[in-house]
């Protein structure tokens, strides 16, 4: 076995809650994604309800790299989900000790229980002994005036056997804005040359990616928002100069097959009501109307959205082929082709 579960440059999709299911991951390793994660996964709820869970463990069979996520802070919750786990196949189980919301730090779980190292590393060496994936940590930093405290509790998280460790270079109460401290997701590096060290905030584009990687000294980064809408990413920071943005017909293929995807995971209804959330995303930036935008949100039916997505295309601005929006330096872009 590698040492580390990602090869040094490795690009990971972000567990990401409400979003990576397994339509959304094929849709970003059509984009060139090869390591992602399942949303994150609640211990009561796995413990309890497992047949309400098991749609977030689905994993396609395509998908070489699948970590799944969990989130808890309760012993006896956390030993029955891992047992659950166990009889699943996922190449790393990671530990969420980032989450910021107020469901979650109202438990004690996520970044709540990150602040708590003594009680954090209990429920992870818990973890430890029960499962049989490799296991992996993902964090916030704890304090960006003394990278001290991050430094410990990543230690801790190494000393009982995590192999990889993300660090999230913002506090809990910045959830998901603001700087990222880059100088301490960079001493946790430098502390831990045993395990591989993930950076992860604010990465939307080249510059940003290449930020990240400068500042901390990670090679290997976490992407969240900026995949969101945007699954071509992976493939840009691979190709850099090289890289062709999608044609909007490439772009409207992407777009229906997610949709498809969702419609035949949840159905038709379900499906229409969840995707508007994911369309917003992927039409933000690519020069598309606000009055078509506003459409997306009284979708109901898989006709009536690729009709949409037809009058979309048709009605796409001439004006963004020659705005600064087409421009290169553009963070999300399309490719002119003659239709
Ligand atoms: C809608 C949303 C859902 C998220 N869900 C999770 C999650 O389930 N598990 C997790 O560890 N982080 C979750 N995060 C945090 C991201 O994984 C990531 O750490 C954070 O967005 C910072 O990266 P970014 O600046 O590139 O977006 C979520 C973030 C957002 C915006």
């Amino acid at each position: 076995m590698e040492r580390f579960p990602y090869p040094d440059d490795a690009l990971i999709l972000a567990p990401l809650s409400g979003y990576t299911d397994l339509p959304y991951r094929r849709a970003a390793r059509a984009g060139g994604c090869r390591y992602a994660f399942t949303e994150m996964v609640d211990a009561a709820s796995l413990a309890h309800a497992r047949k309400r869970s098991e749609g977030l463990l689905l994993r396609g069979a395509e998908e070489t790299f699948l970590g799944v996520q969990l989130v808890g802070a309760d012993h006896e919750f956390l030993k029955r989900a891992v047992d659950v786990l166990n009889e699943y196949e996922f190449s790393l189980l990671d530990f969420n000790l980032g989450c910021p919301v107020p469901k979650v730090a109202r438990k004690g779980a996520g970044a709540e229980l990150g602040r708590h190292r003594e009680a954090a590393l209990a429920c992870f060496a818990l973890l430890a002994e029960r499962s049989r994936h490799r296991l992996s940590a993902k964090i916030r930093i704890l304090d960006p005036g003394d990278p001290e405290p991050t430094v410990e509790l990543a230690r801790g998280l190494a000393a009982l056997g995590a192999c990889a460790i993300t660090v999230h270079g913002r506090v809990k109460e910045a959830f998901y804005s603001g700087p990222v401290a880059f100088h301490v997701i960079r001493a946790v590096r430098e502390a831990l040359p045993e395990v591989q060290v993930i950076a992860n905030g604010g990465v939307t584009g080249l510059e940003k990616y290449d930020q990240i990687r400068r500042e901390t000294g990670c090679r290997a980064v976490m992407l969240a928002r900026g995949a969101m809408g945007n699954p071509w990413l992976f493939r840009e920071l691979t190709e850099r100069e090289a890289f062709l943005p999608p044609t909007l017909r490439e772009w409207r293929a992407l777009v229906e097959e997610h949709v498809a995807g969702m419609v035949r995971l949840y159905g038709e209804e379900s499906a229409m009501r969840i995707s508007r959330k994911i369309l917003h995303d992927y039409f933000r930036g690519r020069g598309f109307h606000s009055e078509v935008r506003a459409k997306i949100s009284f979708l109901s039916t898989m006709e009536e959205f690729r009709s949409f997505l037809d009058c979309a295309v048709a009605a796409h601005a001439e004006s963004y082929w020659n705005s600064p929006n087409a421009a290169p330096g553009a963070e999300r872009r399309l490719r002119w082709e003659e239709i």
